[in-house]
């Protein structure tokens, strides 16, 4: 449930997979018809989308749900939600929540026969194992490869469970981590995996620069989110033109998504040569057939 469970080995399997399934590789045939439901108790377009249709093109049995209309609005847990599923038919549930670790609670429930596979599409500001995949799959296809890469994760790191994700598996493969942006958003838990340094320190030096939204729903009602100014954060920490052009001809722009146009980016450099925006987002729907492939062959249900 968050890409610490990963091994290296584990990642460049799923990078081949992926890539396989890219280039028109044919999904193996399942014995039998695997069910599955994507549970969204957060909003979500790309991963939820993209999700679904890795499930589709997987031959597996796509199960709607809705949170705002099943049960949970009458107080039923995500846990027994989860049994009332597994009871019905279903194999596996992509999951996001707006709590951290949420799945901890089920996996740790007392006395639990659950039997469903679990698949973690976010949790709060915790982890997003999926969007860091596909990331990775992004920066493996321009580079070959992670070792000594020089990667600047950018903007509200704090709430960002995107940053989490991708600092951690980063630097398990052998890149080199910084970081910027507002400094209240700095937490000494990065320090391990990093270092903090000015956005026009960085720019000339980088091979990957991945912006991150400014989570504005995360925030506490503070002064300084009361005045936060688009402008002034665009001309501080943002991708603005000047920046762009300072940047190495072999590097990439990331961003997960969705952009807030101005403030981390400059609008007209979402599509710019160097962004690497779309890529990722197609890139998503392979990286997650093969992560559903990989959870149905652990848990022996495909054949
Ligand atoms: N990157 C990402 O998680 O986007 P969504 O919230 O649209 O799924």
């Amino acid at each position: 449930m968050t890409v610490e469970d990963l091994n290296s080995k584990q990642v460049y399997n799923l990078l081949e997979r992926a890539a396989y399934f890219k280039n028109g590789g044919r999904k193996e045939n399942f014995k039998r018809q695997i069910n599955v439901a994507n549970l969204f108790f957060e909003n979500s377009t790309r991963t939820k989308l993209s999700f679904t249709m890795a499930e589709k093109k997987l031959g597996l049995n796509v199960f709607p749900f809705a949170a705002e209309t099943s049960s949970v609005q009458k107080g039923e847990s995500l846990y027994d939600t989860l049994l009332t599923m597994s009871a019905i038919g279903i194999d596996l549930a992509v999951i996001r929540h707006p709590q951290n670790n949420y799945y901890q609670h089920i996996l740790e429930q007392p006395g639990s026969k659950l039997n469903i596979g679990l698949l973690n599409a976010g949790d709060g500001s915790g982890q997003h194992p999926s969007q860091c995949l596909l990331d990775l799959m992004t920066i493996h296809e321009e580079f070959g490869h992670f070792n000594k890469l020089k990667i600047a994760i950018v903007g509200d790191l704090k709430n960002s469970r995107v940053a989490r994700s991708n600092m951690q598996l980063l630097k398990k493969l052998g890149a080199d981590i910084y970081f910027s942006g507002p400094s209240e958003w700095f937490t000494s838990e990065f320090n391990e995996y990093g270092q903090y340094l000015p956005l026009d320190e960085l720019i000339p030096k980088i091979d990957v620069l991945m912006l991150l939204r400014v989570q504005h729903e995360r925030h506490e009602e503070t002064e300084a989110e009361k005045n936060f100014s688009e402008i002034k954060y665009h001309q501080q920490f943002g991708l603005t033109v000047a920046r762009y052009q300072k940047m190495k001809s072999s590097a990439i722009v990331m961003h997960p998504g969705p952009i807030n146009r101005g403030v981390e980016m400059a609008s007209e450099l979402v599509e710019a040569p160097r962004s690497r925006f779309v890529r990722q987002m197609t890139n998503g729907v392979y990286m997650r057939m093969a992560m559903l492939e990989a959870v149905i062959n652990g848990r022996h249900i495909g054949g």
